[in-house]
């Protein structure tokens, strides 16, 4: 943009981000077992225009020419996932070597262009029949992740060096698990902590799986995180008053805290039961709190955009209301932009956790935009933006380490399929044809250094 962005450390990591529905398709090849995912856009009326993840971005297949592109856009790292229902297709068992062999070839595609590869274990896509079992709800599921973690790693862990368990178990909980526009598609607050807690615990097991296989290798979890601001009914935040304002911490916990807490200090926050209900300790058994906070080596924050809070409408289902945010442009999605939003996150965490926060990558920041033949100023606006929020934290003494564009191609974006693009790399997904958009251009050219 017109001022030069500002010099990050040497060493410092640029990369892309994508999960594995999302972009791979091939959703019956190479031994596969249905997803949540699979089943949940087969429902009526779940995502936009009946679409699936079926097909997607073709990335299963077309894998080798996605590295290609990698390599032009000059990464050093890329931040992908792996379909749980294709290494045990039932969600139980040995591994399906086939599917296996498709992430292998993958690493080894990324380590020859030197890209380094980091690995997700779970974005979202749980095998059908352990949902079918209770899905996160049913305690056995953490211990089935930890065991699919050390599959996993056995295989790809002389390789990976960089590890991510699970994706956002915030919108996983409160999205599939709440207000259902997600798969599993479960509505109410019945199962909500529960699904929480075993997801954290999950967590741990797979953290302790992947040491087992691995040296040296850096192991996360990535979360969604929000700044939060108290608004009046208005949207505005000149217009919150008391009730508006203890509804925006409530909710400060309920996404940020609820599941940074119990992995870096080993205990949940105060006035988490307002989530928990009274089955706490039904759920939260001796020893599961040593094994949440295992020590991470980094933590991934995504960050899109921040939340406007307040007091709740009557009879609503949660203590808050999220009025849209007054006074912000919009990105397609109508996420409000403020990248301010990202250096206030950062900046909160670094001084909520003083001594317990492990180095920081943003693991996903992007935006979606019609799709058109414009020349793509407002995503590469977005991300300039924000990468000098991510400046601006480091140099309010935030360790950061690294930054990922969600995402490098358009893809299935959840409830709304197709119709929110958010890659760097334009999809035809009549023809897979991919055309890199003016944003491209512009991340390649800043990590080489040539917007200085
Ligand atoms: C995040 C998800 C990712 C993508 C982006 C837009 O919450 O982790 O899969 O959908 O939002």
């Amino acid at each position: 943009m017109s001022q030069p962005l500002p010099a990050f450390p040497e060493g410092f990591t640029w990369g892309v981000s994508t999960s594995a529905y999302q972009i791979e398709g091939a959703v019956t090849e190479g031994g596969r077992g249905p997803s949540i995912w699979d089943k949940f856009c087969r429902e009526p009326g779940r995502v936009q225009r009946g679409e699936t993840g079926d097909v997607a971005a073709d990335h299963y297949h077309r894998y080798a020419e996605d590295v290609g592109l990698m390599a032009d856009l000059g990464i050093g790292a890329y931040r992908f996932s792996i379909a749980w229902p294709r290494i045990q297709p039932t969600g139980t068992g040995p591994a399906n070597p086939a599917g296996l062999a498709f992430y292998d070839r993958l690493v080894d595609a990324l380590l020859e262009q030197g890209i380094d590869p980091i690995a997700t274990l779970f974005h979202w896509d749980m095998p059908q029949p352990l949902d079918d079992a209770g899905g996160w709800a049913n305690r056995d599921t953490a211990a089935r992740f930890g065991e699919y973690a050390d599959l996993v790693a056995a295989r790809l862990g002389d390789r990976v060096k960089l590890w991510i368990t699970l994706n956002e178990p915030v919108m996983h909980t409160y999205l599939g698990h709440m207000d259902g526009s997600h798969a599993p598609g479960r509505t109410g607050l019945d199962s909500a902590f529960p699904v929480v807690h075993h997801q954290l615990l999950g967590h741990g097991l797979a953290v302790a799986a992947i040491r087992r296989h691995t040296s040296g290798a850096g192991v996360s979890i990535a979360n969604n995180y929000t700044a939060v601001w108290a608004v009046g009914a208005d949207g505005t935040r000149d217009s919150a008053g008391d009730e508006d304002r203890a509804a925006a911490a409530g909710y400060d916990l309920l996404h940020n805290r609820l599941f940074t807490d119990p992995l870096l200090l080993g205990s949940y926050p105060p006035g988490y039961e307002m989530l928990a209900g009274a089955d706490v300790d039904s759920v939260v058994l001796d020893g599961d709190l040593r094994v949440i906070s295992t020590p991470l080596d980094w933590l991934g924050v995504n960050y899109y955009n921040p939340s406007g809070i307040g007091a709740p409408q009557p009879d609503a289902l949660m203590p808050f209301d999220a009025p849209p945010l007054a006074g912000f442009p919009t990105t397609g999605f109508d996420w409000p932009i403020a990248p301010d939003g990202l250096r206030e996150v950062l900046v909160g965490l670094h001084e909520r956790y003083p001594g317990k926060m492990p180095p920081i990558w943003i693991t996903e920041n992007g935006c979606a935009f019609p799709d058109g033949d414009g020349p793509d100023t407002d995503r590469i606006a977005y991300l300039d933006g924000h990468i000098r929020a991510v400046h601006a934290a480091m140099a309010a003494g935030v360790d950061v380490r690294g930054y990922f564009v969600w995402s490098l191609l358009d893809n299935f974006e959840w409830a709304e399929g197709y119709s929110q693009r958010f890659g760097l790399v334009r999809v035809d997904f009549d023809t897979q044809r991919r055309t890199p958009r003016a944003s491209f251009d512009w991340y390649r050219d800043l990590i080489r250094g040539g917007t200085q």
